[in-house]
């Protein structure tokens, strides 16, 4: 019943398919997207990303012009400054799965999420390439195309799907530590059905909210690949939570999105938790 909501809702979907339109006609042209590269060979940005970057901050400044911004190719270019704060904010990756854009492999995603009182209000995740729509606003659900999702109550590691990533930056020990994870959850005893990768934080989530996958776990994400998503778990019934099973900390680069509690204490305890320096560290 909170028509404020409504309103950041319908708006954040109506830009949404327009940034996703501008990837969409990117993707038409007969090249593949040339790329250039961020901090290493795996971690990528297009013009695509800066443009459809771009064009969310328009629309939402002109709309909502108090409200704070965080974006990743602005946070890269220190335009905006990578704090949470009270204040609405509105906190996205214009596209998600970069590298996925660049190849042509159909998992790449715009994912808005808008913040208030340091609390998500609003997510919406886009599939730009499979037009699926992964949307939530709080205390009202969250939905796949229009059509209610929710996660598989799965409660049983050795039954369960995992999603997880090498992340964008291979470093040693970050890698390695990745490695061991892997090993651990794939591993007997206790083993899990399979671990999957998207290469965009942000479908993984979507996996695991609409019942596909039972968790998704990784160390080394941005506050913005996982900030519309964190609702969108939290509406379809499941639990977001740090990867020691603490409280989930946006800025902190670890993230653990399950099913059910049940399940995330079983990969709590076949896990070796990794900390890396924070989103809004500087
Ligand atoms: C990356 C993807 C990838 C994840 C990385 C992210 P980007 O985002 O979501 O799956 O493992 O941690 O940084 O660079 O494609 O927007």
């Amino acid at each position: 019943v909170n028509t404020e909501f409504d309103e950041y809702y319908n708006f954040a979907l109506k830009i949404a398919r327009e940034g996703g339109k501008v990837a969409q006609t990117a993707l038409k042209q007969t090249e593949k997207p040339t790329f250039v590269e961020k901090t290493c060979s795996s971690d990528v940005v297009t013009k695509t990303d800066v443009e459809v970057e771009k064009l969310l901050f328009d629309r939402i400044r002109k709309m909502y012009p108090a409200h704070s911004l965080i974006g990743e190719e602005s946070v890269d270019t220190s335009e905006t400054a990578c704090k949470l704060t009270g204040n609405p904010t509105w906190i996205i990756d214009p596209i998600d799965g970069t590298s996925n854009f660049v190849h042509g492999f159909p998992f790449v995603a715009i994912s808005i999420g808008l913040w208030i009182d340091k609390k998500p209000a609003i997510g919406i995740i886009y599939n730009l390439i499979l037009d699926q729509m992964y949307s939530a606003c709080r205390g009202k659900g969250a939905t796949l195309n229009g059509e209610k999702i929710h996660v598989s109550g799965q409660t049983d590691l050795n039954k369960a799907f995992i999603m997880c990533e090498w992340g964008s930056q291979r470093v040693i020990e970050w890698a390695t530590s990745n490695r061991d994870n892997m090993f651990s959850l794939a591993t007997a005893p206790n083993q899990c059905h399979g671990l999957r990768s998207l290469g965009s934080s942000a479908l993984n989530i979507c996996m695991v909210a609409s019942g596909c996958a039972d968790a998704y776990y990784e160390t080394g994400l941005h506050c913005w690949d996982m900030a519309a998503g964190i609702l969108i778990i939290e509406e379809s019934g499941g639990v977001c939570m740090d990867i020691e099973g603490g409280e989930l900390d946006l800025m902190s680069r670890r993230l653990l999105c399950c099913s059910t509690p049940v399940l995330a204490k079983e990969i709590v305890k076949k896990t070796k938790p990794l900390s890396l320096k924070r989103d809004d560290e500087n």
